[in-house]
């Protein structure tokens, strides 16, 4: 059973039971729904509790229902609460630990609502791209007044019971409990068991003393906070149409809201990244109750730009880090840049000064391999050299303890060629972090032919725990995040060539939603590196078509803002990409030399391009098994590379545009005589869906 029922002296207890969170799935519903008929149908009943067991209340929607008939089947959320409500004996709820979403829904639904303090409470759908759906929006605002419900209706931010109770004529918390929310609630129950009439959220007022300047002020400030995502506009009609409306006609207003919110792309596109991110976790040969390996003392190899980084991830969890390096400089550096990086969160009041002494209290430096051979896991971040590795890998297989875990932080480098320089490859593993790594959500796990299903286990569990979006990667060049983006800069390259300017192209991807585009990436991130990348596949696949512009570019020595030149131009200290004559005049130099005429392109065009060329590398990286599902990509693509989140994803952007029309488009680029036609050769996967009419999902 999914809630249970049982009487104690004259009160009915309905006990949600339906872990993790109590979602209120099919089964749960109607669990509930029989029981609060039972305790009507019985004389020796006088009042009802419903509560949730283990670590919440109720947390909502059970995600694994969403989008399939069960989630509405009846009693679907909206009957059962009308149920609550109608019972002609009181319905107290007894909330604690979470009450979200549904959850809250159904509290308001009850003539009582006793809690414990500390319970988070949340109408947390607009971060899917709704609104709730279930009364939320008329109920909240008539028990919490207008201005604290849109709050949290807009921000969908959790609240703690204890500052809810004491808003001064709220109405949510009929009693705060101390210690146990359920004991409380028999207390409450028994001393209004006889009480009528039965007070009901819906015969309150939502008021506010100014409506209309009010929702006017609300609107603004929302629509320009919440950009591209409609949801939290719909939030402040909704709570309007609460103070406005009579409580049906309110009711009928949230729903077709709901409904319609549903149906947008950037609905879809949250909710694909908000289950995208619990997919990730889950890898389809390595079963959930794989024992992991205990990681409670890390280690670090090299203290440069990714070591101090990846090393404060593990501090901010409390786990002890060794930093090992050649010099003592070297340590310096390093851990002279996490002090600054700490202080500058203590600055801006991110962090609080003792959190972070306490912090650096957990780090120790050395030059002695003798310091690090306890640590459960040690992660290797030095020179991106296959020989340095091999050395750094060599020593770790002779000093480190049994069992440890052995992880690579290379970005392009062979991942089973390191697990061989080891007699443990089954230990090693890549975690490939991102730049800057104290705060880049993204950790590629880069899993070798060898590696061992519980050390796989460990560290996509380690990733939750440093508050890393874990996403599996099987070993190939670039792993799936720079595999696929280097078609994309190509793409970019040959946009210069046939008539682009960096400065529209980015404009162009930019107005897509892209945090940044290719060529003010390349800047920031130092155009050398891919210099480097290309000369080693000049000899690896010289078949391989680039744009010389990006080479002719380093040859000028614009390596981006670190040489104050790139693509743009930039003045000392400042960060503003200033359009370059001297490249505009390089790039036409160039083409002509190609006995290129430039054409106009458009911006449609070149956001296609760039996207479609990330949409097709996806499609073979899908089918040669390195990722084991579209979601993985889209969720590193989120998560580690700016791509838009309302549009969720390259993945399923294609599915939003329809796989038919990508390879259409893809077959029109093809025709495009400067284009590299092998380029648009649609992925074997990426066709065979289209003519199927299917999606990657
Ligand atoms: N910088 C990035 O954006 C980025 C992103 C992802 C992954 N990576 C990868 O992370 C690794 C490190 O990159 P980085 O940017 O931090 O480099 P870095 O040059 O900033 O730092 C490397 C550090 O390793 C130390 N080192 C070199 N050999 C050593 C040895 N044998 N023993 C101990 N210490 C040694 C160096 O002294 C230096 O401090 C590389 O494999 C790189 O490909 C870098």
């Amino acid at each position: 059973m999914t809630a249970s029922y049982e009487v104690r002296g004259a009160i009915a207890v309905i006990t949600m039971n339906n872990p993790p969170v109590n979602g209120l799935g099919y089964a749960t519903r109607c669990a509930i729904a029989e029981g609060v008929d039972r305790a009507n149908a019985d004389a020796a009943v006088k009042a009802i509790v419903i509560t949730g067991a283990g670590r919440a209340f109720s947390g909502g929607a059970d995600i694994r229902e969403f989008g399939s008939p069960k989630a509405i089947a009846e009693p679907n959320l909206l009957s059962l609460i009308l149920q609550l409500e109608a019972s002609a004996k009181p319905v107290v709820a007894a909330l604690h630990s979470v009450v979200m979403g549904g959850g809250l829904e159904l509290s308001l639904g009850c003539h009582y609502r006793v809690a414990a303090p500390g319970a988070q409470i949340a109408l947390p759908e607009v971060k899917i791209g709704l609104v709730p759906g279930a009364g939320g929006t008329q109920r909240l605002p008539r028990v919490l007044g207008v201005e604290t419900a849109l709050n949290m209706i807009v921000s969908g931010e959790p609240v703690k019971s204890e500052v809810l109770a004491a808003i001064p004529g709220q109405k949510l918390i009929d009693k705060l409990v101390d210690g146990d929310a359920l004991a409380g609630a028999l207390a409450f129950a028994a001393e209004v068991a006889d009480k009528r009439p039965l007070p009901r959220v819906r015969d309150l007022k939502a008021k506010h003393a100014n409506a209309d300047g009010y929702f006017a002020f609300a609107r603004n400030t929302v629509k320009a906070m919440a950009k591209n995502f409609p949801a939290p506009a719909k939030c402040v009609d909704c709570v309007e149409a609460a103070v406005k409306m009579k409580f049906d006609d309110g009711m009928r207003f949230e729903r077709d809201t709901f409904m319609a919110l549903m149906l947008t792309p950037e609905s879809k596109a949250l909710r694909h990244a908000f289950l995208g991110e619990r997919a990730a976790s889950k890898i389809p040969d390595v079963p959930e109750d794989t024992p992991q390996r205990k990681v409670e003392k890390v280690a670090i190899i090299g203290a440069g730009t990714m070591g101090g980084g990846i090393s404060m991830n593990f501090l901010n969890a409390g786990i002890p880090v060794t930093i090992l390096e050649m010099k003592q400089e070297a340590l310096d550096r390093g851990v002279g840049v996490m002090r600054k990086n700490y202080e500058a969160q203590v600055k801006k009041g991110k962090l609080k000064q003792d959190k972070y002494e306490q912090r650096m209290g957990l780090l120790k430096t050395t030059l002695s391999y003798e310091d690090i051979k306890d640590a459960d896991m040690v992660i290797e971040a030095v020179f991106e050299e296959m020989g340095v590795k091999e050395k750094v890998f060599k020593t770790l297989d002779e000093v480190m303890k049994p069992g440890a875990i052995l992880a690579s932080n290379t970005s392009t480098l062979d991942l089973n060629k390191i697990a061989a320089f080891t007699k443990r490859p089954q230990d090693v593993i890549g975690t490939h972090f991102f730049s800057p790594a104290n705060v880049m959500k993204l950790l590629e796990v880069v899993r070798g032919e060898k590696t061992a299903k519980d050390v796989l286990a460990t560290v996509m569990a380690l990733g939750k725990k440093i508050k890393k979006t874990a996403v599996v990667s099987g070993v190939c060049d670039g792993f799936i995040g720079n595999r696929m983006i280097e078609q994309y800069s190509r793409q970019a390259g040959f946009l210069l060539d046939e008539g682009a300017t960096p400065q529209q192209v980015d404009k162009a991807i930019e107005k897509f939603g892209f945090a940044m585009g290719p060529f003010r990436m390349g800047d920031l991130a130092g155009n050398d590196i891919g210099w480097a990348i290309r000369k080693r596949r000049a000899v690896e696949h010289p078949d391989m078509k680039y744009s010389k512009t990006a080479d002719l570019l380093c040859e000028m020595g614009r390596y981006g803002q670190k040489t104050q030149a790139g693509w743009y131009d930039y003045q000392a200290g400042k960060r503003d990409a200033i359009p370059s004559k001297v490249v505009t005049d390089m790039i036409e130099k160039h083409r002509a030399s190609l006995g290129i005429t430039p054409r106009k392109i458009s911006d449609d065009e070149i956001v296609q391009r760039l996207v479609y060329a990330l949409v097709n590398e996806g499609a073979r990286i899908l089918e040669e098994g390195i990722a084991s599902k579209a979601s993985d990509i889209d969720m590193i693509y989120l998560t580690g590379y700016g791509f838009p989140l309302w549009r969720g994803g390259p993945m399923c952007y294609a599915d939003t545009v329809g796989l038919f029309n990508v390879v259409h488009a893809m077959k029109r680029f093809a025709q495009n005589p400067r284009d590299d036609q092998a380029f648009w050769q649609p992925a074997p996967l990426l066709a065979k869906l289209a003519a199927e009419g299917k999606s990657f999902s």
